[in-house]
């Protein structure tokens, strides 16, 4: 069986490499992939640009399913999703993992989001939408600081200001409405109570359609929790990146805490897919702040997170590809989720200068024999080089900031945790630079 993963992220890498232990799986079509997958077993990487002639969006991605005679399809990112990736797999008869156009945007508009959540009674912060920038200031001048102020579209990362002060607050509204900071995604802001706590991940997989909610059939299951790192520097400190290293499971994250999550978040969260009628075959994220009255739904996304997904599908004990098949067929809610007993840490290499400009192209030197037992290297921002070296080994060269993540698992948290920074240690880039304290007291981000 042949499937189709679209992305070329380190959470796609770690996709394909999951799948690809399938043994129903012959091969993994990667569009486009990355030097991780191209590199990978049974894993083949397609350039959607060497492919499109007449065809344009999705219908290119399609196209290379049905030449590859793909019977499954994995979208990655939340890009394609909120442009309907997913339907166009499904009309095209190939099953989609990951939610058709309108629950893909629940992550594409802070604002849906919200009034989804305060409509089926999801815990989340008060919040306030505007489209409007002298109500927008008003109504911070009221509030008062800290509060933050949140572009309404997707806006890689770049639209949510955490204010301190009325004065920041009352700035970042003007940059994100008059000043095109994020374009269009900044039209219209979400302005939000500001929550104190700790921040998780809880990643789940979702099997929600019309159908399958009539059969009683629909259902969220939680994966184990996780937590990104998104500071550059060690002690939360610098500024926010993509994310720098993630773990899971999360110890803070008690059986209480899951509890209450289950009931305050995840059960609201399907009733309301359930009663806005969404065909929702896929990952959803739950950005959770664990506050004093119990955890807080700060977003969600229609995906897998990166690089939560390089830390928590090393843990799956389960066919990843027979948990893809439960999802689009209905039969989730029976699948048997086993989990490894121990933990993964997985720091994130980045290119010199990241978040800012970097330098690409860079030659990356991995020493094999230095990679510990049960460590693994996913690629996110590095190619395969076009000339291989002298002795026909392939090899890698970057070509994005967040380059690749060293996960790896131990039975204990500080077998992982030295299995990782060693394996770190066999990775070599000019201007290669790394957090040392991921996972570690004092590395997560709090207020
Ligand atoms: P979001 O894209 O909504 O997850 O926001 C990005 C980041 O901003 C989060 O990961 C938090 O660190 C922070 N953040 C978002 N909303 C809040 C909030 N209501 N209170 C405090 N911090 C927040
Ligand atoms: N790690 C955060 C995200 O995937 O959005």
């Amino acid at each position: 069986m042949k499937v189709i993963v679209i992305g070329n992220g380190g959470r796609e890498h770690a996709i394909a490499w999951k799948l690809a232990q399938s043994s129903s799986v012959t091969d993994v079509i990667c569009v486009p992939g990355n030097g991780g997958t191209a590199l990978e077993e049974k894993c083949t990487n397609i350039d959607p640009s060497s492919y499109s002639g007449e065809l344009s969006g999705n219908d290119v991605f399609v196209k290379i399913a049905q030449d590859n005679s793909c019977t499954l399809a994995v979208v990655g990112p939340e890009n394609p999703l909120a442009e309907g990736m997913a339907d166009a797999f499904w009309k095209a008869g190939i099953p989609a993992v990951g939610p058709k156009y309108a629950a893909a945007q629940l992550e594409a508009s802070k604002d849906l989001a919200k009034d989804f959540m305060q409509k089926y009674g999801v815990a989340c912060a008060e919040s306030k939408t505007f489209t409007d920038e002298a109500q927008a200031l008003t109504y911070i001048e009221e509030k008062g600081a800290p509060i933050v102020v949140k572009a309404d579209g997707l806006a890689a990362g770049k639209g949510v200001i955490v204010a301190q002060t009325v004065q920041q607050a009352k700035d970042a509204v003007k940059e994100l409405m008059e000043g095109g900071m994020v374009g269009d995604a900044g039209k219209k802001l979400v302005i939000e109570q500001y929550l104190r706590g700790a921040e998780i991940s809880i990643l789940a997989a979702v099997s929600v359609t019309p159908e399958y909610a009539k059969e009683g059939k629909a259902c969220i299951v939680p994966f184990l929790s996780a937590r990104d790192h998104k500071r550059l520097l060690d002690g939360a400190k610098g500024p926010n990146t993509g994310g720098m290293g993630a773990i899971s499971p999360v110890d803070d994250v008690t059986p209480l805490i899951m509890s209450q999550f289950e009931k305050n978040i995840l059960e609201p969260t399907l009733k309301g897919l359930v009663a806005e009628g969404y065909d929702y075959r896929g990952f959803i994220f739950f950005g959770l702040m664990l506050t004093a009255e119990g955890p807080k739904c700060l977003e969600y996304n229609v995906r897998l997170g990166d690089p939560e997904t390089q830390a928590v599908l090393p843990l799956m004990d389960f066919d990843f590809k027979k948990m893809c098949d439960a999802i689009v067929d209905g039969s989730l809610k029976s699948f048997d989720f086993k989990w490894k007993k121990g933990y993964v840490v997985a720091p994130v290499a980045v290119s010199g200068g990241y978040p800012k400009s970097y330098k690409k192209g860079i030659p990356i030197e991995i020493a094999k024999a230095k990679i510990a037992s049960d460590a693994k290297i996913f690629v996110a921002g590095a190619i395969e080089e076009r000339c291989a070296h002298k002795d026909g080994t392939p090899s890698l060269v970057t070509s994005g900031g967040r380059v690749l993540a060293c996960s790896a698992y131990g039975d204990t948290f500080d077998e992982a945790w030295k299995k990782a920074y060693s394996t770190m240690g066999a990775v070599k880039f000019k201007d290669m630079f790394y957090r040392k304290d991921i996972g570690l007291p004092g590395a997560a981000e709090s207020n």
